[in-house]
């Protein structure tokens, strides 16, 4: 089965279930600033897990780009990629487990869908714990729907339980699926710790919340996650065990081999990262991040650079020009009409990105391996001089010195790091520092001073003003927008004093779903229009004694997926801290909430 027949299948089969389809989100979450990268398909959907209404309703489908980082390790062997997609269907407060399960299962075993052998799938169920009671209803289900007893094994959270997404919020016991590999009869006991028996499905039921004192609380709905890995379901269809011989990667082995000279098959590990990390890294690029020192940046940064040292190893060479721009077409053809990829458009900036950064880093490649040579014992300092005379990512030097048996001690390269005054914010970092809760919680509060600055530049400079671009972090919001001058002093004064008059008047923030036609011919306004499908949600800030549809329009209207602050006296008093061009005719404002 190709990967676009497996695509259309699995979105037709849940849509024919009642399900809308949805697009994928962006590899880097929108308002999201705890966590550097959308990881699984759930993530763009806490808020509706939690019980905010969806604008496309209680079932969706879709196929989500994630990105994951805790397992670079793993990457190199058949099944573990930093960029993967995750074919999912969610309940929001709607169908639960036996749905769920039916479903999950005829698709993976009708002839008209996946057609995988009954007789070669085993499912685990949650055990049950002091938090959350055993999953009866799920091993109940499984037994009803003809798997053997044997065939359903019981397991403890560590294996059953997934979620939170960081260290806070919805989650929920699971039950996977597993398909048996081996060229023999498949066992009569299901075993997971057998590798022969290989995961392709699972099915989470978030009806938790696990809050920041580590409760599990009853959320007020239950909900389904369901989580297919789109590169496993292809290979095991295809009765294919390797993940890299399948069409998501095989042309981008093929072409490693032509430029390097070297064969798959005896460069199984090197070959593996060299493809997953190009794939990893030209999406990042597509989702507009660029090489950088900190956050998101600096993943893409230690991908590329990751390959390339793994390419100097394995042939000596470093990358000319066009070798890698024909990885970057052969990557953007595989996925091409998939997430708006045009591979002739998409394939100049993206090399553009590429290039440039190896570019950089083969001017002391060369010479920082030689460096490495040279030391014979590594500490904090000396892994810190790699990083910063010859651009090596601690965790690259990490892993070059594993090699030889030594470790880099992470609190004196981040002693030396910080002396440098340059700490970085990534997850190794300290991305999760004062807890997610409250990250989400400053993020929210920054959410909703967007809406308000937008309403309140376009009171100011005139209806003329459209948002070009946002972006919050857990310390300040950014907002882009269309304006020719620089603003003056007054100016300034102005949005600030009506932001925070809108502050304190603890205006209202409500949302209701309508169709987009008609929120845009109410006065909403929307920056991502063509990302949303036919209905949205409309977030209208307002004194509730004016509430929206009397004469007196709202302070703000925008269409938005949320979450807000329930009333604008949360947010605390609002100051514009900078104001600058961002590029010709755009402005740029930083803003914090005191
Ligand atoms: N959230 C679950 C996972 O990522 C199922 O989608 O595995």
């Amino acid at each position: 089965m190709k990967a676009s027949e497996l695509r259309q299948k699995y979105l037709d089969f849940f849509a024919s279930e009642g399900h809308k389809v949805i697009p994928s989100a962006p590899l880097v979450p929108e308002n999201d600033p705890s966590v550097l990268f959308t990881t699984a398909g759930m993530h763009p959907l806490v808020p509706y897990l939690l019980g905010e209404k969806h604008p496309e309703g209680k079932r969706l489908t879709d196929i989500q780009k994630c990105l994951r980082t805790d397992d670079i390790d793993e990457v190199g062997d058949i099944c573990h990629h930093t960029f993967f997609e995750m074919l999912g269907n969610w309940s929001l407060g709607d169908y639960f487990k036996t749905d769920a399960l039916k479903w999950s299962f005829e698709f993976l075993t009708s002839p008209e869908y996946l057609n995988l052998p009954k007789e070669k799938l085993g499912v685990s169920v949650f055990e049950g714990d002091t938090d959350a009671p055993f999953d009866n209803e799920s091993y109940d289900i499984w037994l009803s729907l003809g798997i053997d007893k044997d065939r359903i094994t019981k397991l403890p959270k560590k294996d059953n339980w997934w979620g939170p997404v960081g260290n806070v919020g919805p989650c929920g016991p699971d039950s996977e699926m597993f398909i048996w590999t081996g060229t023999d009869t498949a066992p009569k006991t299901f075993d997971p710790e057998n590798k022969q028996w290989v995961e392709i499905w699972n099915d989470v039921f978030m009806q938790y919340n696990k809050t920041a004192e580590g409760k599990f609380e009853k959320l007020s709905q239950q909900n389904v996650d369901t989580g297919m890995g789109m590169e496993r379901a292809l290979a095991l269809t295809n009765g294919v065990d390797d993940d890299y011989q399948t069409e998501l990667f095989l042309p981008i082995i093929k072409k490693i081999e032509k430029i390097t000279n070297k064969k798959y098959e005896e460069n199984l590990k090197e070959f593996r990262i060299i493809a997953d990390h190009f794939k990893a890294s030209t999406f990042l690029i597509l989702d507009g991040v660029l090489p950088a020192n900190k956050m998101q940046g600096y993943v893409l940064r230690r991908l590329l650079r990751r390959s390339m040292v793994k390419m100097h190893q394995l042939s000596g060479k470093i990358w000319n020009a066009e070798s890698i721009m024909e990885i970057v077409e052969t990557i953007l053809t595989i996925y091409e009409g998939n997430y708006n990829i045009n591979t002739e458009e998409d394939s100049k900036s993206v090399f553009a990105v590429v290039a440039d950064e190896l570019n950089r880093f083969a001017k002391t490649l060369d010479a920082g391996l030689k460096e490495i040579n040279k030391i014979e014992k590594i500490d904090g300092k000396k892994a810190f001089d790699l990083y910063q005379t010859y651009g090596f990512p601690l965790e690259i030097t990490e892993e070059l010195f594993k090699l030889k048996g030594q470790n880099v001690d992470h609190a004196e390269f981040e002693k030396e790091f910080n002396a440098h005054k340059e700490l970085s914010r990534t997850a190794s970092a300290g991305m999760f520092k004062g807890g997610l809760t409250e990250q989400t919680e400053i993020a929210t509060k920054y959410h909703t001073a967007t809406h308000l600055l937008n309403a309140a530049l376009r009171k100011v400079l005139g209806e003329g003003v459209q948002q070009k671009g946002s972006n919050i972090t857990a310390d300040r919001l950014r907002f882009d927008f269309s304006h020719k001058e620089k603003l003056t002093e007054e100016q300034i004064k102005e949005i600030e004093n009506l932001v925070n008059k809108a502050i304190e008047d603890n205006l209202t923030v409500t949302s209701e779903i309508m169709d987009k036609q008609i929120a845009l011919e109410s006065g909403a306004l929307g920056f991502f229009i063509d990302k949303y499908g036919d209905s949205v949600a409309v977030y209208t800030i307002s004194d509730p004694s004016t509430p929206s549809g009397r004469s007196e329009p709202p302070f703000s209207r925008e269409i938005c997926g949320g979450p807000h602050v329930k009333q604008t006296g949360e947010l605390g008093k609002f100051k514009i801290i900078k104001e600058e061009s961002a590029s010709a005719g755009i402005r740029r404002i930083y803003a914090v909430l005191g």
